[in-house]
């Protein structure tokens, strides 16, 4: 047998998973940016371990020379999403994207498997950039939500505890776990809207209180008048107290106006 230097075929793989998480960070921050509600709630990663690489071969009679072509998710990222049908929008986010090839999907949301866990994986192609060159490999990209990931976390411990072999009354357990996580989803769904609802006010609220005071700082900078601006900053924290959008964003364009005039006068 010759040498396995691991660190070396595991480095592009990192290098993998830490592109992937922080572009997908980033389509996250864009949709914030644009305020636009982002199926993602959160991403993960992880380079699979040695261990698990090597227990994974021998499970399945995988040579070390066909292990890279075989193991599909020795980069492993995982999209959490907070309701079911933000998993579609969240693949049609990879699909648009022309850094990342689908090769094939796995759809354990319309084929649960029998164990009870659910979600849906893409095997991608990736190419990074290493001191070598380009190399392309496979990720394994699993869309689900918070209620199916704390599901598949906790059974993952479980399998690991009983080495695989769950005994009944745990196995059935997590049937019903799995049962009320659907059910949960589903009724996450009906309230969906509303909390979308919320979710968009606050981060219009974010945007308009960070406008704000950035154009009372320039304000303050471009007219030097700081009693100005100290009365315009009080009359801000007042309006934040009334809790009211609609004043807050009145207060706003108001503000917006006044800085406006500020800047010809300033000009001229
Ligand atoms: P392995 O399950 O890793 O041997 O891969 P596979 O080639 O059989 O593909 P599969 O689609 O079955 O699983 C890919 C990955 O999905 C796994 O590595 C897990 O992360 C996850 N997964 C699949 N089935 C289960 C399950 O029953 N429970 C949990 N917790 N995770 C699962
Ligand atoms: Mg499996």
């Amino acid at each position: 047998m010759e040498i396995q230097l691991w660190r070396e075929i595991l480095d592009p793989y990192g290098q993998a998973v830490s592109e992937i998480t922080t572009k997908l960070n980033n389509f996250r921050l864009e949709c914030k940016n644009h305020n636009i509600y982002c199926p993602m709630e959160s991403i993960q990663g992880r380079v699979k371990e040695v261990s698990g690489i090597i227990d994974k071969m021998r499970r399945k009679g995988i040579p070390f020379e066909r292990m890279e072509e075989e193991i599909e998710d020795i980069a492993g990222i995982r999209i959490i999403c907070q309701f079911i049908e933000d998993i579609e929008a969240a693949v049609e986010v990879i699909e648009k994207r022309t850094d990342m090839e689908i090769l094939h999907r796995k759809d354990y949301l319309t084929n649960q498997k029998k164990s009870g866990y659910r979600s849906y994986h893409l095997i991608i192609a990736y190419t990074v950039n290493t001191m070598k060159g380009p190399k392309r490999l496979q990720a394994e990209i699993q869309v689900r939500t918070m209620a199916m990931n704390f599901w598949a976390t906790s059974e993952h411990f479980l399998q690991y505890k009983y080495k695989n072999q769950l005994p009944e009354q745990i196995s059935a357990q997590l049937e019903r776990i799995a049962q009320a996580t659907t059910q949960l989803d589903e009724e996450m769904m009906k309230v969906r809207n509303e909390i979308m609802d919320a979710e968009n006010n606050n981060s219009i609220q974010c945007l308009l209180v960070k406008d704000i005071l950035n154009t009372i700082e320039n304000l303050y900078r471009l007219s030097n008048n700081e009693r100005e601006a100290i009365k315009i900053q009080d009359e801000f924290y007042r309006i934040y107290q009334l809790n009211d959008l609609n004043a807050l964003q009145h207060f706003h364009d108001q503000l917006d106006i006044l800085s406006e005039d500020n800047q010809t006068q300033s000009i001229n």
